[in-house]
């Protein structure tokens, strides 16, 4: 009988290194729910051993290639690998020019993440001098991006991706879904501007409430539901890792974690699957801290517009966004929780609803199904219902 072993993401990250594509199970071995991430994400199986001839079958063509030329001529050296570069959009447009669209016009001027940015808004002169002050910016930062901004929806005209953040936002006492009515008319006016002016774009929908806007996104530019993201889920989990990494005194990057589910009441922080340093929740703090930081991430939007008492937060959605972006142009690798069509998966149908995917140049690429527990999914469920009903669906 084997000792059983933990299988943390560290083993099966040694184990693709060394040109492994199958990393063998034995009985009694436990796998870390990180390690299942770290196999699926770099593409090595899990197989349940012990196997016949592990290494016949658990090495890679190319790897055992550059050993047996290694072993006649110790000269040769591998070619090392072309590091992965991220693409550069071309035109990247933000319909809303206020705190979030402006806030990722700035982040991503810096990043260099587009050949130009055009910010568009209803409001006079703000959206173009934006843009101006933008542009100053290059002066020091030599930033390459070009900005442009104006009040006219033709400024989206040829973007590659749209981000809209346009629309009311909260005030104090009001939840997201308040915003239905008042917000659907900016996103199907906005719609019609993109499908005539950037029929090739791909949507990044913000204005809340969010789930519901994209379904309207979907609806009145009759898009594909690859080319139709909201971004919520890169929002919502960056607060439930904060939170949690405050609660346990470690630094942020040491948490993994994510929310699914709805922008709202129905949010759903994974719990089942989070981690500190790699290890269970449970490792680091009580369940009570757990439900805290469970609830700071459902709150954590409503208690910056409670603060603020005009508009809602601007900083780390812009953030958020920009992570999207950087999935769509290959600047960063893995799922990542946004809101999508779904089509059955996780047993839910024709909603809007945060789940983890992987994106790239054309939208959306897959989405993962995650095992999950049984009150996440009954959550994820429940939250689909209440946006369903929402829309009277
Ligand atoms: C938030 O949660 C704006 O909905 C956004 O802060």
């Amino acid at each position: 009988m084997n000792a059983s072993r933990v299988i943390g993401a560290e083993a099966v990250e040694d184990a693709r290194r060394k040109g492994r594509i199958v990393f063998e199970v034995l009985p009694g071995d436990i796998v870390t729910a990180l390690a299942q991430e770290a196999a699926q994400r770099l593409g090595i199986r899990l197989v349940d051993g012990p196997l016949e001839k592990p290494a016949l079958i658990c090495t890679d063509g190319a790897v055992s290639m550059r050993r047996a030329l290694y072993r006649r001529s110790p000269k040769w050296v591998a070619p090392a690998k072309a590091p992965r570069k991220a693409r550069r959009l071309g035109k990247l447009a933000l319909v809303g020019a206020g705190g979030v669209g402006g806030t990722v016009a700035h982040l991503g001027a810096l990043s260099d993440i587009a050949h130009e940015i055009a910010l568009i808004d209803i409001t006079p002169g703000m959206a173009a001098a934006l843009a101006m002050d933008l542009n100053h910016t290059a002066g020091i930062t030599g930033a390459k991006t070009r900005c442009t901004g104006g009040t006219s929806l033709d400024l989206l005209a040829g973007a590659d991706v749209v981000v809209v953040t346009a629309g009311r936002a909260r005030s104090p006492g009001m939840s997201r879904a308040d915003l239905i009515t008042t917000n659907a008319r900016v996103i199907r006016q906005t719609a019609e501007a993109i499908r005539t002016q950037a029929p090739d774009a791909i949507v990044i929908v913000v204005t809340n409430p969010l789930d519901e806007m994209t379904v309207e996104m979907l609806r009145a530019t009759g898009f594909a539901r690859e080319r139709v993201l909201g971004m919520a889920g890169t929002l919502d989990s960056a607060r439930f890792r904060t939170a949690l990494a405050r609660a346990a005194g470690v630094d942020a990057r040491d948490v993994e974690a994510i929310t699914l589910g709805s922008h709202g009441a129905e949010m759903a922080p994974i719990t089942s699957r989070a981690t500190i340093k790699g290890r269970p929740l449970e490792v680091y703090l009580s369940a009570e801290q757990i439900d805290d930081c469970v609830h700071d991430a459902v709150t954590g939007g409503g208690q910056v517009v409670a603060l603020k008492k005009t508009g809602s937060a601007t900083i780390a959605p812009a953030h958020a966004v920009i992570e999207v972006l950087d999935h769509i142009r290959g600047a960063r690798t893995g799922p990542v929780p946004v809101s999508i069509l779904l089509r059955g998966e996780y047993g839910i149908h024709d909603v809007v609803l945060g789940v983890p995917a992987f994106l790239g140049a054309t939208g959306l690429l897959k989405i993962e199904e995650l095992r999950l527990s049984a009150t996440e999914t009954q959550n994820l469920k429940a939250a689909a219902a209440a946006i369903r009903e929402r829309l009277g669906l």
